[in-house]
């Protein structure tokens, strides 16, 4: 009876683990992952972040000592957030030759030169109000951000920021980070745009760390809708029009047919970040003994790259290098 019955036995290669290697068509690998940094002022400042086991708030001293063993585990690269002494109206923190990205940035190219160092490029965490940029009223003005924004980059260049990555969403953002990097003679400063970011939940965490939720509204008037994936495509394409050299997709998780479509569609190069919140959730529940944390963690970092991301931003990468999954 079972001699007609035509079907493929593809249990067949999943017998060994060895065999299971040799079919495997997604690989993750140290060589992928950009570790997020939170860099607060201060010295010898290492305090948890306690909706992000594990991850911490650095003065600079600490970010180098951190630095030398992610550059030790084989990482290439950091992206840095700051968190100023001040924040004002005009995010002059943002800006100011000894800012504290600024600072860490240069100390990091000099312990570690090797390492890519990022700046992420955004107002939102030196706004005393927690915008993404110069507010009219109650409305992020777009086109006043932009000139705050270049002078921005062209600051973290100077310290010594080999790439940056503008996160603000504003609408020609690129363009003209761009311009004032080429002005100030960073021509070969490449731009990594975070051009599809959705306005998310997932964020809550990276707020705390951060200290950037906004006094009052929410980010909806220029971070994406979640419902939305045709927009998404023609972010990222106007983000490579205005002279992107890599773009990112953010989060993963909740957004991984937005990666496979932009993968398929673009030729750039293509990140995608895992965010505080899809990193907590893993954390919390397996500190409950609900999942396998690392198991889960692998899991989700193996999807993101095999819907297409080429980068992954991961506050796990860490960690993640001392797995044997991770090549
Ligand atoms: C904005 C920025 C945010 C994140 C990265 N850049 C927060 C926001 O848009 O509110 C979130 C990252 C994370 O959640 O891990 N500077």
């Amino acid at each position: 009876m079972m001699d007609s019955l035509v079907f493929q036995r593809l249990r067949r290669l999943r017998a060994t683990p060895a065999s299971r290697s040799l079919v495997r068509e997604t690989r993750l690998h140290r060589g992928d992952f950009i570790l997020p940094l939170f860099v607060v002022p201060g010295a010898r400042v290492r305090k948890e972040v306690p909706s992000m086991p594990g991850v911490f708030n650095l003065s600079v001293d600490q970010a180098v000592e951190e630095a030398r063993q992610i550059r030790d585990a084989g990482i290439p690269a950091v992206i840095l957030f700051g968190i100023p002494e001040e924040k004002n109206a005009t995010a002059t923190g943002a800006f100011v030759e000894h800012g504290i990205v600024q600072r860490a940035a240069s100390a990091l190219k000099q312990a570690t030169p090797d390492l890519v160092v990022i700046a992420d490029t955004c107002l939102c965490e030196y706004t005393n109000h927690g915008h993404c940029g110069i507010l009219e009223g109650e409305t992020v003005a777009n086109d006043p951000t932009l000139e705050v924004l270049g002078r921005t980059a062209v600051s973290q260049a100077r310290a010594g920021a080999d790439w940056i990555a503008p996160s603000g969403m504003m609408d020609g953002m690129v363009a003209a980070i761009r311009a004032a990097l080429d002005d100030a003679g960073f021509k070969h400063t490449p731009i990594l745009s975070y051009a599809a970011k959705y306005a998310s939940g997932f964020y809550g965490p990276f707020r705390d760390a951060a200290q950037s939720t906004p006094a009052f509204g929410d980010r909806r008037t220029h971070q994406m809708d979640p419902a939305n994936r045709r927009e998404a495509l023609r972010e990222i394409e106007e983000d490579l029009a205005e002279g992107a050299d890599a773009v990112m997709v953010k989060p993963a998780l909740a957004y991984l047919d937005i990666i496979r479509e932009a993968r398929d569609r673009f030729d750039a190069p293509l990140a995608a970040y895992q965010v505080s919140g899809e990193y907590s959730m893993i954390k919390a529940a397996g500190r409950n003994g609900w999942i396998d944390e690392r198991r889960v963690a692998l899991e989700t970092l193996v999807s993101i790259k095999r819907a297409g991301a080429d980068m992954i931003l991961t506050y796990f990468a860490l960690e993640a290098c001392g797995w044997e999954e991770v090549g």
